[in-house]
């Protein structure tokens, strides 16, 4: 059993940011390499409108590829029920939803108030739903470019809610405002009010934080991180959003600490060149695999 455990987002949370449309073969191609170096939870696209982020019009597609690979947990994002009930046709294994901290951003978002996100969490959890798993993420928990800071108390409050009817509830830093001691501070306190229901820290690299705050999430007893190949990621509508912590590094980091990821850094070098074939032009980022593993390196046992 791997010591951390790690959901590629790029496939959602970094092509649904990226300036080139990634083809859907393409996509399945990047998925599949990417469960053959070892990740066994990838979020591979949203059921959002197609005319708001046509990046994810093929998720439908994509989901049902991806079912196919084996021991492949099938995660989806959706943003109100019928992004769910899409979810649930098309056999996602773990439907996450967004439920943003920051009133500006869940208004920006998902056009609803963050309560009126958590009601619509809610009526989802209500439908039957067998063997699917439920995330409630709440986004901006450290920070919103539009409304600056978000009251922690809010954060521990919108967790609480939704602790009552998901299966596990997620922390956000979606604009990379988070640093090492704050992370340590809000993971603390909403593992206080929902115990073992917190599970992952996704978080972003935009002010270069992101693996310091892994590593603090980490200290904080947290071992389930989303990370994106290549840095992609960030919210179309979170102004100033960018990319995921990265997934290269991040594994790079654990492994070297003897923290076992289950993944295999050369496979997942050999997912990256598919990657920045299947979107040339994009900016693909990572020090680790710019770098070179060490010499004399070792895997975690
Ligand atoms: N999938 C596909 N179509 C959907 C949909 C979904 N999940 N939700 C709504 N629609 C359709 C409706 O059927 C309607 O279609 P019509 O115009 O043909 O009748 C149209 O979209 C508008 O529906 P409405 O319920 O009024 O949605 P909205 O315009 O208020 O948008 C959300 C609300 C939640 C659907 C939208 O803000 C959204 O998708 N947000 C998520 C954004 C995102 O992915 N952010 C990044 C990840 S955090
Ligand atoms: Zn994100």
């Amino acid at each position: 059993m791997p010591s951390v455990h790690i959901c590629e987002v790029g496939p959602r949370d970094g092509l649904q940011n990226a300036h080139h449309l990634m083809p859907t073969e393409a996509k399945k191609r990047w998925i599949a390499a990417l469960a053959a170096a070892g990740l066994t939870e990838i979020e591979v696209g949203s059921f959002v409108p197609p005319k708001l982020i046509p990046a994810m019009a093929d998720t439908d597609e994509v989901v049902r590829f991806s079912k196919g690979i084996k021991n492949l947990k099938v995660v989806a994002l959706a943003p109100n029920l019928k992004g769910f009930q899409r979810a649930l046709e098309a056999g996602a294994h773990k439907v996450t939803f967004p439920v943003s901290a920051s009133r500006r951003h869940s208004e920006s978002n998902v056009r609803m108030t963050p309560e009126q996100m958590v009601e619509e969490v809610r009526r989802c959890a209500a439908l039957p739903h067998p063997g699917v798993e439920i995330e409630g993420a709440v986004s901006t928990a450290f920070g919103c470019t539009m409304q600056g800071e978000v009251p922690e108390d809010e954060v521990v409050r919108i967790a609480t809610a939704l602790a009552e009817f998901c299966d596990c509830v997620a922390l956000a830093d979606t604009v990379g405002y988070a640093n090492p001691a704050q992370i340590q501070r809000v993971f603390r306190r909403v593992k206080t009010a929902i115990g073992s229901k917190l599970e992952a820290a996704h978080l972003h690299n935009t002010r270069g934080l992101g693996l310091a705050n892994a590593l603090a999430a980490y200290e904080e007893g947290v071992r389930h991180f989303d990370s994106s190949m290549g840095g992609l990621g960030g919210c179309p509508f979170a102004p100033g959003a960018s990319g995921n912590v990265i997934t290269e590094d991040l594994v790079f980091m654990f492994e070297s600490m003897g923290i076992s990821t289950g993944i295999d850094l050369p496979k997942l070098f050999a997912a990256r060149e598919i990657l920045r074939a299947a979107i040339p032009g994009e900016p693909i980022y990572g020090h680790t695999p710019e770098a070179g593993l060490p010499k004399g390196f070792r895997a975690a046992a």
